[in-house]
């Protein structure tokens, strides 16, 4: 199947379109790694919190043309339907999307979420996965966030974006997982008021955490996220987000990196670069180059989620820096390779053998399934 227009994903776990200029900033990966540099590490015996939102997409293919049926004169009474032939569900969400890419990598990570009444099954699936559930929230009296999308001959989209249980993740806190128990926490995608309270929790109980606005810097101000992103341990978005955030925040990188000591862009094909303190008082770069695709491309939505979780796992496991983010690579195209953000279970030999494949081995690995 090709990568169809009508792939994109929810509002909150869609990706704007890449501009050709977004890597005017220069972060683009042509610095070579400047040495092995100091990894963060995630405590072995606490658990990795992952917060995000929780959606559906509804993805539904007109056979016709909507410009057919729109008639310019008759625009101030709109009323029009489309009648389809076409509609899959797709679950994801950048919580459950980056937990269970953890999950598949042999972590158990603790969801800190919330969902609808419909999403039962979701919550099941994800559980019998390796997700601990425990605190996904399902609030019975909404629907799940859902995007609903249709798409017609020419890929024009009309689409409608459902918040749903995603605005009650406000009233989440991380006392409810059990502060102590907590090592780590992502803060991805998700209602606004919840990222921020999240992080502030963070902030308060000293817990290191990465913040990943992504999708969301169309939707939070620049006050919002210069807030968010203070005494984050990490901070990642890919590099049109990068550019969106700069300018909103007013943030040079060197001022972002005063703030965050570990910057991370992604960019496509192209890979990624990790901003890193060096362990000698000094930061390095490190270019990730991206693991090649061996099936076909069948979609793109969620490869940046699924780089997130390999490059979460290798943090666990003590990886340095040019290792993580290569399992990151690894863990991103099996995320391609599928219909969907969250790709079918691969086997540990699977994934070892294609980070050997491309990257030749490194003595990490043997922690990576342990
Ligand atoms: N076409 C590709 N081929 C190989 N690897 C890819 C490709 N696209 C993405 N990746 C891998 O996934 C990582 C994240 O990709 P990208 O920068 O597109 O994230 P993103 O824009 O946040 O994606 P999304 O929001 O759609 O999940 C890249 O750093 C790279 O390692
Ligand atoms: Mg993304």
């Amino acid at each position: 199947m090709k990568r169809t227009k009508n792939r994109q994903p929810s509002a909150v776990s869609r990706k704007p379109r890449r501009k050709p200029t977004a890597r005017a900033h220069g972060s683009r990966p042509t610095a070579h790694d400047q040495g092995e540099g100091a990894t963060l590490s995630i405590a072995a015996t606490k658990r990795i919190v992952v917060t995000g939102s929780v959606a559906f997409d509804y993805l539904m293919t007109f056979p016709g043309r909507f410009t057919e049926h729109l008639i310019p004169d008759k625009m101030h009474r709109l009323s029009v339907s489309f009648l389809v032939d076409d509609m899959r569900r797709v679950p994801g969400g950048c919580g459950p999307n980056i937990a269970y890419g953890l999950a598949l990598l042999g972590e158990r990570p603790a969801l800190l979420a919330t969902a609808g009444r419909d999403a039962e099954e979701y919550r099941e699936k994800l559980a019998h996965e390796g997700v601990d559930v425990s605190w996904l929230r399902i609030e019975p009296d909404v629907f799940t966030a859902s995007f609903f999308v249709s798409t017609d001959q020419d890929q024009n989209q009309v689409a409608s974006f459902y918040t749903g249980a995603m605005a009650r993740a406000r009233n989440l806190s991380l006392a409810e997982v059990g502060i102590d128990t907590v090592g780590f926490v992502v803060i991805s995608p998700n209602d606004p008021p919840a990222m921020a309270r999240l992080a502030a929790d963070c902030r308060a109980e000293g817990i290191p955490f990465l913040y990943d606005p992504s999708q969301q810097v169309t939707r939070l101000s620049g006050e919002e996220m210069r807030e968010g992103l203070k005494g984050a341990a990490i901070l990642i978005v890919n590099d049109y987000e990068f550019g969106i955030l700069t300018h909103k925040t007013g943030l040079s990188r060197e001022a972002l990196e005063r703030e965050v000591p570990v910057v991370i862009v992604t960019h496509g094909p192209d890979g990624s670069t990790i901003h890193a303190p060096d362990g000698g008082g000094r930061r390095a770069t490190h270019a990730i180059p991206a693991a090649k695709i061996e099936g076909e491309a069948v979609d793109p939505t969620g490869v940046g989620d699924m780089y997130r979780a390999g490059l979460l796992r290798g943090l666990r496991i003590g990886a340095p820096w040019p290792i993580a983010g290569r399992i990151g690579s690894i863990a991103a195209v099996f995320g391609i390779e599928s219909l969907g953000p969250q790709p079918p279970r691969y086997s540990k030999r699977a994934f070892l053998e294609r980070y050997r494949r491309n990257f030749g081995d490194a003595p990490e690995l043997k922690k990576l399934f342990a």
